[in-house]
């Protein structure tokens, strides 16, 4: 090879080098991160994980060391007796002792089978393709339906009741904890316990579909009294009920599919969309909420997550799209 070509391929491999460092460093934002816990069950999940590739590490270092010490160290005769001992330790009592002890401690994190203590609160939600069904289960029994955004309060323990009505989903918020999944056919239950406030992102982590990775929800952890209200916020009816949005929101059929509780209540294929306007973003986790994307998102749903259930709404007048985007941004 001649200078030239040497000079292309080394770009070629300081190029790859610095793609693959960006693209690991991106998935290290601390949203979505099972390194940064903002829970107890994701803090042992991060334990685990450092304990686990230390050790590892650990174990490694002693194997490659033995071999190159087997390779390059001075040979001198050993006597039978060391041989068969340093075969028992090392190969033997070592792996062995070792090995159990990382067992017992990753089995020791097992959630328990008979969780007995009542949580805080239980929130049951059904993944769909693509986006997640959510209700608050209020102390009277009452549910508070909601979609795609989780709130909670900080230091309490939520018990997420799972399933699905058409493909397995799983349901991940890293900061948190752990994933479960969520199967049709069957409810899963995951505890999840917050630890810090701020805002992170959940995810869906089971191949569902073209919109699998558009498949996520902003998780706001925050203190118990603003959850409270927040909560208190979204038991009441629409903000809007009447006005040329609401009517447009009825006349184009928007009703059909999503109920906005106050204005239309009949609508269960879509997500609710009673306090829409509150919501940090449009298609679960796709785009922050804006009205240009949401005007985009009524034009061609299809374009911004294919495989989505919503029909476009292009043939749409320009001003009924418009006041319809204004009244559902309204819905706070
Ligand atoms: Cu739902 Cu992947």
């Amino acid at each position: 090879m001649g200078q030239a070509g040497r000079a292309i391929d080394d770009r070629y491999w300081r190029l790859a080098f610095v793609a693959i460092t960006a693209v690991s460093l991106g998935a290290c934002s601390s949203q979505q991160s099972a390194l940064h816990p903002a829970g107890e069950q994701a803090r042992d999940v991060a334990d685990l994980f450092w304990f686990m590739t230390i050790s590892g590490a650990l174990v490694w270092c002693i194997v490659m060391g033995t071999a190159i010490y087997a390779v390059l160290g001075k040979k001198r005769p050993r006597s039978e007796r060391f041989a068969d001992r340093f075969v028992l330790i090392g190969g033997v009592v070592f792996p062995t002792v070792g090995l159990a002890a990382l067992l017992v401690y990753g089995l020791s994190m097992l959630p328990s089978w008979t969780e007995t203590e009542a949580p805080d609160l239980r929130i049951h939600v059904v993944a769909e393709q693509f986006w997640w069904r959510m209700a608050y289960e209020g102390a009277d029994g009452v549910r508070i339906d909601t979609a795609n955004e989780l709130h909670l309060p900080l230091n309490a323990t939520a018990e997420f009741v799972l399933t699905s009505t058409d493909v397995i989903h799983s349901f991940w918020i890293p900061s948190l904890g752990g994933k479960m999944d969520a199967i049709p056919g069957r409810t899963n239950v995951l505890r999840l316990t917050s630890s810090k406030a701020g805002v992170y992102r959940g995810v869906c982590a089971e191949f569902c579909g073209p919109s699998h990775a558009l498949m996520a929800f902003p998780v706001v952890v925050h203190e118990a009294d603003d959850f409270a209200s927040w909560l208190e916020q979204q038991r009441r009816p629409a903000a809007a009920s009447t006005g040329a949005g609401a009517e447009a929101f009825r006349a184009a059929g928007c009703g059909a599919c999503h109920t906005v509780r106050g204005v239309s209540e009949a609508g269960s294929v879509g997500p609710d969309l009673t306090h829409f306007g509150s919501r940090r973003t449009l298609g679960a986790g796709t785009l922050p909420l804006t009205a240009a994307h949401l005007a985009d998102w009524l034009v061609a749903p299809e374009h911004i997550k294919p495989g989505v259930r919503m029909p476009s709404f292009a043939t749409l007048p320009d001003a009924e799209r418009d006041a319809i985007v204004q009244f559902l941004l309204e819905l706070k």
